[in-house]
């Protein structure tokens, strides 16, 4: 096993603690840590969390997300969602701040015969992994949803589905981490993480007043999401396998009073996220084009097409903000956590479309890694060289107990 002491500099009183990336899982793991005592400095190229934490819907969906022979990160998915009530709690204690956790259940629904059979699948697919759905004729989905269109055919309710307000999330871990002690540097692109002789000595910072201002620290966090691959310093080996994916994203204005829709729902091609104030959020395109960041019309067409016809509704409403996130997607689109070759080298990236899911069990596993050395069981299966054992090479202890890689 792994220590403590393996993965920081073990003399230090208060190890000093450097996140790459601000966002919600670099939040909450400095939160953690913060709280636990270090010294914890989260550096951002941008404002905190107005990358993918922002642009995202925040569904907390492990079983509509649910792919064939994803098994392992389904687990994973599943475990993030049962804590995800008691972090709410402990968060918004924390923070003083609301983030809008709602338990009203998602909805899949179908609308042509070819979109039933294919409901059909996957309502079987999550029948044989156990999870609790339920099958919806198509009058059961609008009682539950009274405006969608009369062509809904058939539905899965997913009652342990939920949802959280993401940007509000990260309006409040922010605010969670600074109250522990936290020091976030907004605007401020990590260059570099120093590396020497096997271990970590900090990070080569600049921002708007100076280049390359060395910050020593016993442990660096990689939770820079797409950003992830490309800061100098990182040996070839330990580069994350992560890409942005693209989403076009745009939101509608609903009368918060009477709102089009009150549960999660998933229309063929489309999810819509309704908040307490009554935006209905519209998502989300995949895209392979880089970090291409145009809103073009085909993309705000489709998400608006595939809207209407399940809740005609829509057409009545103001359209309130169109966006472009870029999801950190790894080569197996599972995250990337723990501990690496290089001691005091942590990985929380590659959440791909589970980011704000995966939150509270990247916070607790990686920080719990650092303060006591334990690679939680939880977050075992999706350190970085299981990449390294694909590719037919095997990870093996290197003399001093951390993981190396050998051919
Ligand atoms: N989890 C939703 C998305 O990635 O679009």
């Amino acid at each position: 096993m792994q220590t403590a002491q393996n993965s920081r500099n073990g003399n230090s009183p208060t190890p000093r603690i450097a996140i790459i990336g601000a966002g919600v899982c670099g939040l909450g793991i400095g939160w953690r840590l913060a709280a636990a005592g270090c010294t914890v400095d989260a550096f951002d190229q941008g404002e905190p969390g107005r990358a993918a934490s922002w642009a995202a819907a925040g569904m907390l969906a492990a079983r509509a997300e649910v792919e064939p022979g994803e098994e392992t990160l389904l687990d994973l998915n599943l475990k993030a969602q049962e804590i995800w009530p008691g972090f709410v709690a402990e968060l918004e204690s924390a923070s003083g701040l609301p983030v809008d956790y709602r338990d009203d259940g998602t909805m899949i629904v179908a609308l042509t015969r070819d979109d039933a059979e294919a409901l059909r699948f996957t309502y079987d697919l999550q029948k044989r992994l156990d999870l609790d759905v339920d099958w919806l004729s198509g009058i059961e989905a609008r009682q539950r949803e009274p405006f969608l269109s009369p062509n809904v055919t058939a539905g899965i309710y997913s009652p342990g589905d939920h949802q959280v307000d993401n940007r509000k999330l990260v309006i409040a871990l922010q605010r969670a981490f600074e109250a522990a002690g936290g020091a976030v540097h907004a605007q401020t692109t990590i260059r570099a993480i120093d590396i020497a002789e096997d271990r970590v000595r900090g990070v080569v910072a600049a921002n708007e007043e100076s280049d390359d201002i060395h910050h020593a620290a016993d442990v660096v966090v990689l939770a820079a999401g797409a950003w992830s691959r490309d800061i100098d310093g990182l040996p070839t080996e330990l580069r994350p396998p992560v890409r942005p994916v693209k989403g076009q994203m745009l939101s509608l204005r609903m009368d918060a009073d009477a709102p089009l829709l009150r549960h999660v729902v998933w229309p063929p091609g489309v999810y819509l996220v309704p908040r307490n104030d009554g935006t209905l959020i519209i998502g989300a395109t995949v895209e392979e084009k880089g970090f291409d960041g145009d809103l073009t019309a085909g993309g705000m067409l489709d998400l608006l097409r595939d809207t209407w016809e399940a809740l005609p509704g829509i057409t009545e409403l103001s359209v309130d903000e169109m966006w472009v996130g870029h999801r950190p997607t790894s080569r197996d689109d599972a995250p990337i956590l723990g501990p690496t070759g290089v001691e005091g080298l942590i990985m929380a990236t590659g959440h791909h479309r589970n980011g704000i899911l995966l939150t509270p069990i990247t916070a607790n596993g990686v920080s719990r890694y650092i303060l006591e050395g334990v690679v939680d069981p939880a977050i075992e299966p999706f350190t970085l060289d299981r990449f390294a054992k694909r590719r037919g090479k095997r990870a093996r202890p290197a003399p001093d107990g951390k993981l190396g890689v050998v051919s």
